[in-house]
């Protein structure tokens, strides 16, 4: 159990500037994802965390002491990299315990922590395969017990999951975020995978080109987004331009597309503001054409999939744009179909234009 504050990072590579002061923190037993596109600094603040890289300034505190002078090794942590890296010689049981042979722990001491590690992965009974009859997901699990064994202060993961196909990732995911609440661990988590961050994170820190752009709740980087980078990295997205007519504070009359709504957005915005307004799909509905006023745009279906759960529709708008929208699966929708479009106006977000 452990608080975490990374205060300011800075980290660079000769001329590129990997991470440009990057702060965020972790209450203890907080799982923090760190979510982004390639590139943009979410490995290096994992590497400055496990001790495997020093920053150029900033700080690190686990509980108010800092640790950037302590070595990888002194620092008690578990890490689980993308490319897990098990000894093929070993077996499971062996690969787990590598990590105690390292610490002042009683010989007769490993083999407890071995099996406990093993059944909190639900790995029992696989103790003495050799990793190679094991599946990808199973391997990737005798990774995770590989660093629960040592009881760490803090549990860093970076892209654990990549390895694994579709169905795999969802039942290791689950796992990890039990067993990181189980145990009440701290833990930090790097994917670029969005759903995956939302799903198992108390707080997401959206990153870009080696800054946080956001660091929020799962619900508050998805329906309130600091800017349109944020929202578009964290699911579909319709924005539309829209001028501010009155309000401040976090509430706002605005002009869009020849109407005029009041909706919620970012506080700093004021009268006179050009802004986009977020309009995720599932917040859209589709209504008769001739319904004011619940249907506030009007336009012609232009594409439909239905994905099972739900379908996806694409409406070019009689004023020009186009929206998205995600409806019930027994909706009926077709091609070049005339449709108004209703809005769940508690569930639109403004945000200030972004400047070319
Ligand atoms: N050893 C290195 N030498 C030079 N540049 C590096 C080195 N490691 C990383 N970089 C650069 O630093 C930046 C941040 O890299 P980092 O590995 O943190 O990104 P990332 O967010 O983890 O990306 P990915 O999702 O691809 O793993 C990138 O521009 C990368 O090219
Ligand atoms: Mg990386």
């Amino acid at each position: 159990m452990a608080k975490v504050e990374v205060k300011a990072l800075t980290k660079r590579y000769s001329d590129v500037v990997a991470l440009d002061g990057v702060s965020l923190h972790a209450e203890s037993g907080e799982l923090i994802s760190l979510l982004g596109p390639s590139g943009c600094g979410k490995s290096t603040t994992l590497r400055c965390l496990a001790g495997f890289l020093s920053p150029d300034s900033g700080d690190i505190n686990v509980d108010g002491q800092s640790i950037v002078a302590t070595p990888s090794n002194r620092r008690d942590f578990g890490v689980v990299f993308q490319n897990y890296a098990l000894f093929p010689h070993m077996t499971v049981a062996e690969n787990v315990g590598y990590g105690l042979l390292f610490r002042k722990i009683p010989k007769s001491g490993h083999r407890p922590r071995i099996d406990s590690a093993l059944r909190m992965v639900r790995l029992t009974g696989l103790a003495d395969r050799l990793p190679k009859a094991l599946s990808g997901g199973q391997q990737q699990r005798v990774a995770l017990a590989r660093a629960l064994v040592i009881e760490p202060r803090l549990l860093l993961l970076d892209e654990p999951l990549a390895n694994l196909d579709a169905r795999l990732r969802d039942e290791v995911r689950w796992l990890i975020r039990e067993v990181q609440q189980q145990s009440g661990m701290t833990a930090f988590y790097v994917t670029h995978d969005q759903a995956e961050a939302m799903a198992i994170s108390d707080k997401v820190a959206v990153m870009k080109s080696g800054r946080v752009a956001q660091f929020a709740t799962p619900r508050e980087i998805y329906q309130r987004p600091s800017e349109r980078y944020v929202a578009d990295f964290t699911g579909e997205a319709n924005f539309l331009a829209a001028k501010v007519v009155d309000g401040s504070s976090g509430a706002f009359r605005v002009e869009v597309s020849g109407r005029t709504l009041d909706v919620r957005g970012i506080a700093s915005l004021k009268a006179g503001d050009r802004a986009e307004l977020l309009l995720r799909p599932e917040s859209l509905g589709l209504v008769a054409d001739d319904e004011p006023p619940t249907a506030l745009f009007r336009g012609t279906v232009s594409k439909a999939a239905f994905l099972g759960a739900s379908q996806h529709c694409e409406v070019a708008l009689a004023t020009g744009g186009m929206l998205k929208l995600a409806v019930p699966p027994n909706t009926f929708i077709s091609i070049g179909q005339h449709v108004g479009i209703s809005v769940d106006l508690d569930h639109a977000w403004l945000m200030p234009e972004v400047k070319p």
